[in-house]
C-alpha cells in the first residue's frame, strides 16, 4: 500500500484525478478541493476557492498534501502490480524571476516524509535517507533549479526519482502536441502559467 501526495513550493492545484488500471475499481477526481479531501502538513492550505496552495513567500518552506486513504498498488495473491495513472493541473508561482523550486507527485508507504528538507531536497528526502532503498518512495519531480550535487540535467526538467534525489530518468519539460505526432514543444515551469501533468 502507498499514499500518493504532492510536495513543495507555491503550487496551485485545480484538478487531481487518479485511478488504477482496468477492473481495479479505484479512482478519484477532484475539481477543486475541500479541506477534508487531503491530509496537509507544513504550511499547505486549501484556499476558499478550492485551490491547494502548498507554500507561500516564506523562504525554505515545504509542505505536503496526501490523498488520505491508502492505495493498493499490488495484487498480493499474484504478485502483479496494478497500472496507475493520474493527472493534475498546477502552477509554480515565484516571487523571484527564474527561481522555483518545484514540486513532486509521489507515492510513499506512509502519510508524511519525516525529516524531509526544503530547497533542493524538494520536501522528499534529506542527506541521511537520500538514496536509501528503505524509503519506498517513488516521485515525479518538476524541478526548476539545477542541483549539480544531484546531477540534474538542467533547471527545467521532469525527473523520475526512486528513493533518491538523483533522478533515475530525467527529461526537459515539454510536450508533444497532436497526440504525440507533433514536434516537441518546451514548457517553462517557472512561467507561473497553469500546466497539466499526466503520470502513467
Ligand atoms: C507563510 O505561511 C505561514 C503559515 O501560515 C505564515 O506563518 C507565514 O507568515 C507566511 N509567510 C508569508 C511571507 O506570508
Ligand atoms: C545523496 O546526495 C548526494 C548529494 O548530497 C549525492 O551525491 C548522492 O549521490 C546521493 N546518494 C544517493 C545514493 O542518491
Amino acid at each position: 500500500m502507498a499514499y500518493a501526495m504532492l510536495s513543495q513550493l507555491l503550487l496551485a492545484l485545480v484538478l487531481l484525478r487518479a485511478g488504477l488500471g482496468s477492473g481495479q475499481g479505484f479512482g478519484f477526481t477532484f475539481n477543486g478541493f475541500r479541506p477534508v479531501d487531503l491530509e496537509l502538513d507544513g504550511i499547505a492550505e486549501i484556499t476558499p476557492n478550492g485551490l491547494l496552495r502548498l507554500t507561500n513567500e516564506s523562504d525554505q518552506s515545504t509542505s505536503h498534501a496526501f490523498y488520505p486513504h491508502p492505495i493498493t498498488f499490488k495484487n498480493w495473491m499474484e504478485g502483479s502490480v496494478f497500472s496507475f495513472s493520474t493527472t493534475f493541473v498546477f502552477a509554480l508561482i515565484s516571487e523571484y524571476p527564474n527561481r522555483g523550486q518545484g514540486i513532486a507527485f509521489l507515492a510513499a508507504p506512509q502519510m508524511g516524509l519525516p525529516g524531509s528538507l526544503p530547497s533542493q531536497d524538494l520536501g522528499l528526502f534529506n542527506a541521511i535517507n537520500n538514496g536509501s532503498t528503505t524509503n519506498h518512495v517513488f516521485a515525479v519531480k518538476l524541478d526548476t533549479i539545477e542541483s549539480t550535487e544531484f546531477q540534474d540535467i538542467n533547471n527545467n526538467y521532469v525527473g523520475i526519482d526512486i528513493n533518491s534525489l538523483v533522478s533515475a530518468h530525467a527529461a526537459p519539460a515539454g510536450y508533444y502536441p497532436d497526440g504525440g505526432a507533433g514536434k516537441f514543444e518546451s514548457l517553462t515551469f517557472i512561467s507561473g502559467r497553469p500546466m497539466q501533468v499526466w503520470v502513467e
